[in-house]
């Protein structure tokens, strides 16, 4: 059955998708590429074959990739129901990720950016960030979830909580695609993008000089 998400203004979007709300489960959402999106083929892509495939796709498949090797990923990421035939083309179906107060995830970008971040504790926030970087480590989790729009906090009851909400895997642009082959050069990709996080984090959120 073809879910009917169009009229309906989504809960919020990204670069090549938009989140709605799923008009019969409020519990949940649909991200939909959104209509200006072409498929991108760069030349290089398209010399060696490799495009990017839709974005839903390509997080549908990652979840499953790793929900099928056990990797725990409910500790930060929401939970994925499939994929949906919507009137803006197919889904992906994931569980909203919502604070204890009702609220949307405040993501990092927004922390750095908000005008009032010292009302956030921003030790802990990075405390939370160089766990969250080891737990991508530990199990290998090489996605879009490193990037400061994607992931961020919820108030739970006791405080905040981190969660990430953006799982589609990045096509490997590697001549030879060591980091796909070996675990090692995985771990290592992975690290150095988070700490390019860090680093951005460190800098905007005062605790690294910007001249230095
Ligand atoms: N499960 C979810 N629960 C609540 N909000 C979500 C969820 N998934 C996504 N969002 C919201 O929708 C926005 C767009 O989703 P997402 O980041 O996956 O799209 P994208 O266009 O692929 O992202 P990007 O621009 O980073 O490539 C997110 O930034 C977030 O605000
Ligand atoms: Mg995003």
């Amino acid at each position: 059955m073809t879910i009917e998400l169009k009229g309906t203004r989504p809960l919020s979007s990204g670069s090549f998708r938009d989140c709605y709300q799923h008009p019969k489960d409020a519990g949940k959402c649909i991200k939909v590429k959104r209509p200006s999106v072409p498929n991108h083929v760069g030349k290089v892509e398209r010399c060696i074959g490799k495009y990017e495939p839709d974005p839903n796709i390509r997080e549908y498949e990652h979840y499953r990739k790793l929900l099928g090797t056990g990797i725990p990923l409910h500790c930060y990421f929401p939970k994925m129901y499939g994929l949906v035939d919507t009137d803006l083309g197919t889904g992906v179906c994931l569980e909203l990720v919502r604070g204890s107060n009702g609220e949307m995830p405040i993501s990092l970008e927004e922390i750095v950016t908000s005008r009032n971040s010292a009302q956030f504790d921003t030790k802990y926030i990075l405390q939370e960030v160089i766990k969250f970087s080891c737990f991508c480590a530990q199990f290998g989790i090489l996605a879009s979830c490193d990037e400061p729009g994607n992931l961020g906090f919820v108030r739970d009851n006791k405080g905040l909580r981190l969660v990430s909400y953006d799982l589609k895997l990045r096509l490997n642009k590697e001549l030879i695609p060591v980091s796909t082959l070996f675990a090692g050069f995985r771990r290592r990709k992975i690290t150095r993008r988070f700490n390019k996080l860090l680093n951005y984090l460190g800098k905007n959120l005062g605790y690294i000089d910007n001249h230095g």
